[in-house]
């Protein structure tokens, strides 16, 4: 199906994503229908894109006539799934990160949906694969991967799975274009795609970090904070979900190495039910809402080129599998993220030898072999 053919869109899951991504659509002149299980979770959905939208069109960036006719027609809501995908060209899913249930809703939405429809997959680390092998269409059913914010997060990675055909993936990079984000396509189906993939290793080495005492997580976070990083990567973590966190770690563990397995200070957080800021405690205390960091704790004993180097070692084990260039981990990782830079050209001031030695250090440090550093890092290969 080509770019044309896509007239209406259906999104399923309102949620965080869901409503984000529906507004992304509706912004882009598409008639979109909205679904969740229920009508209270729906129509918060629906809430949430009509009071961005009004801000937006406070502040001049979208014109009111456009919010008054997604408003009065573009955007419908329903807890129907047959009237939600029924009519959809393209669907784009974005329910909570469980397989089974991922994988039972592309199953009925197979059988609702237009055979010509596309089904696509928000998730954030799981394979599109086994999600198409649901469905009798696995050549129509891709990765579309938003980030949040959905509104301002450029990124859409257009996954293709083992089956997606090329008229698919072609239509997909052409449709996250259309709606005006920066699309980058992953090649090969991997667990976490491109941009949380190259941040999971960041991930283990901060917890490695606080793990061992080595560095307080406010010291840690004040000092990324200082660096000009929005939030440090404990803050982060309790934002997110501890229970989040965990489930990517434990899936990243299953998928790829031990090593991501979640340090054993957050399963403790987790057995605790102290989940981050939706169980008002995490690393941090959330009661009084958002923790004050205080900039002066910041730690002197770290160097944000650690992370930086870990990345660029785990985008290279991307770059060699064939799920993208290097110049397009750094596109991922800069509209993903709204950072001027992307690792790898900060990697190609930095000879190899340099590289090659710290990650020894670190994967040695931290008794960690996914830092060691790959014969692609070893032969300066990480530059181009
Ligand atoms: N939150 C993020 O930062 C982020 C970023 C990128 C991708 N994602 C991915 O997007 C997806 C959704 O995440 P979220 O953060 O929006 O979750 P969320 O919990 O905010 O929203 C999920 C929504 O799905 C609904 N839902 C649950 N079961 C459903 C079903 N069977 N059918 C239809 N709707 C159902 C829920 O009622 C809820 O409204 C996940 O796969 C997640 O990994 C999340």
């Amino acid at each position: 199906m080509s770019l044309d053919q896509i007239k209406s869109v259906a999104v399923v899951g309102a949620g965080d994503m869901g409503h984000g991504i529906a507004e992304v659509v509706l912004l882009a002149g598409y008639p979109v229908s909205l679904y969740d299980i229920n009508t209270e979770a729906v129509e918060r959905g629906a809430g949430r894109i009509m009071a961005s939208l009004e801000k937006l069109a406070e502040k001049g960036k979208v014109p009111a006539e456009g919010v008054e006719q997604i408003r009065s027609g573009l955007l419908k809501t329903t807890t129907d799934l047959a009237e939600a995908v029924g009519d959809a060209d393209l669907v784009i899913e974005a329910i909570p990160e469980v397989l089974d249930l991922k994988k039972a809703l592309f199953t009925q939405v197979d059988e609702l949906a237009p055979p010509h429809a596309l089904l696509a997959s928000n998730t954030s680390t799981m394979s599109i694969t086994e999600i198409g092998a649901c469905t009798g269409r696995p050549g129509q059913v891709l990765g579309l991967h938003f980030f949040n914010p959905a509104v301002l997060m450029k990124l859409v990675e257009v996954i293709r799975s083992q089956e997606t055909s090329d008229e698919t993936i072609e239509t997909g990079y052409a449709f996250g274009k259309k709606i005006g984000k920066v699309p980058v396509l992953v090649r090969r189906d991997t667990p976490g795609f491109i941009a949380n993939r190259v941040n999971a290793a960041p991930t283990v080495l901060f917890q490695s970090i606080v793990e061992r005492g080595e560095i307080e997580p406010e010291a840690l976070d004040a000092f990324l904070m200082a660096v000009g990083m929005p939030m440090g990567p404990c803050e982060l973590t309790d934002y997110i979900g501890i229970d989040v966190a965990v489930n990517v770690g434990k899936y990243f563990a299953d998928q790829l190495h031990a090593d991501y397995t979640p340090a054993p200070h957050v399963m403790r957080m987790l057995e605790q039910g102290h989940l981050g800021k939706k169980s008002g405690r995490g690393y941090y205390d959330w009661s009084n809402g958002r923790p004050q960091i205080g900039l002066s704790k910041a730690t002197k004993r770290f160097s944000p080129l650690l992370a930086i180097f870990v990345q660029i070692n785990e985008a290279t084990k991307l770059v060699d599998q064939g799920v993208c260039s290097v110049a397009e981990v750094d596109l991922a990782m800069i509209n993903s993220t709204g950072n001027p830079v992307g690792p790898m050209s900060i990697g190609r001031q930095i000879s190899h030898w340099d590289l090659s030695d710290q990650l020894e250090k670190l994967a040695g440090r931290y008794e960690k072999s996914i830092f060691a550093p790959t014969q692609r890092i070893r032969e300066g290969g990480h530059k181009h």
